[in-house]
């Protein structure tokens, strides 16, 4: 497991998308934020790219930083891609605007000059991890159930759950139209007295307020949601509304983790 890389302040931000020598050219589009891959190679087939003021059609053509790349005309910027694991804290909402001006998560990110999007999100009345990164390619991939990051919470519901509800909770529990995927469920505390259990859960989707729809579709209200791990990062030895900048190296493990380069 990994824990938090460097701590801002300390250092100055990593830098996690050098690129070493020439790569695809499709890849150069997509590492710069603008779109996936695949959308890359479709505007390359549409003609909408230039290298070095010639259109390219032609796949696997291959670019270094010294090429001009421009897509209908517009230059694209070498992308500096930026990933880091915010402690979001309760009350704060996951979303880069609110119109009601309540308090969001931007109040907790640094300033690099890019906007961090969230990778999925956490309820206003959920704490804990939060990856948010500028960098388009990885935020797809994490947030798709295709690839399989763990995301892992400490639920405390209402009453003792017992063996029935421990069983369709880990083989999946039916509600807006579908059974949740099948999930890990353990029993991490039983408090008797105050009639609540501390559920530690591990799913690999992010549906909305799913852990809470499935706690309560067992009968089981959720009282405290924390979001405790995401993939190989743990939330443990955070601070509520601290942030930290993912290292290069933990970058190209988790690009790696999900298909990427
Ligand atoms: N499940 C929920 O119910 N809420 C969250 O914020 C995350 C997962």
């Amino acid at each position: 497991m990994w824990l938090a890389s460097s701590r801002f302040g300390a250092g100055g931000p990593t830098i996690s998308a050098k690129q070493d020598g020439p790569e695809r050219l499709h890849v150069r589009i997509a590492k710069s934020g603008l779109c996936s891959r695949r959308a890359a190679e479709k505007l390359i087939e549409e003609g909408r790219v230039e290298v070095n003021g010639k259109i390219v059609i032609e796949m696997g053509v291959k670019v270094t930083l010294d090429d001009e790349i421009r897509i209908d005309g517009k230059a694209i910027g070498i992308a500096r891609h930026y990933t880091v694991l915010l402690y979001k804290p309760l009350g704060v909402l996951t979303t880069l605007d609110d119109p009601d001006r309540r308090p969001t998560i931007v109040r907790y990110l640094p300033d690099y000059g890019v906007q961090l999007k969230p990778v999925g999100r956490l309820d206003r009345d959920t704490e804990g991890l939060l990856l948010c990164t500028n960098d388009g390619e990885l935020a797809l991939r994490l947030a798709h159930p295709r690839y399989g990051i763990e995301k892992e919470y400490l639920a405390h519901v209402e009453g003792v759950v017992g063996e029935k509800a421990l069983k369709k909770l880990r083989t999946g529990v039916f509600f807006e139209g579908r059974k949740s995927a099948p999930a890990q469920v353990e029993v991490a505390h039983v408090d008797e007295e105050k009639q609540i259990t501390a559920l530690r859960i591990t799913i690999h989707e992010g549906r909305k307020r799913q852990v809470r729809m499935m706690c309560s579709g067992v009968g089981h209200e959720v009282k405290q949601l924390k979001r405790v791990r995401i993939g190989p990062f743990q939330l443990r030895g955070m601070r509520a509304g601290e942030c930290i900048l993912v290292g290069q190296k933990e970058v190209k493990e988790l690009r790696k983790l999900v298909g990427l380069n």
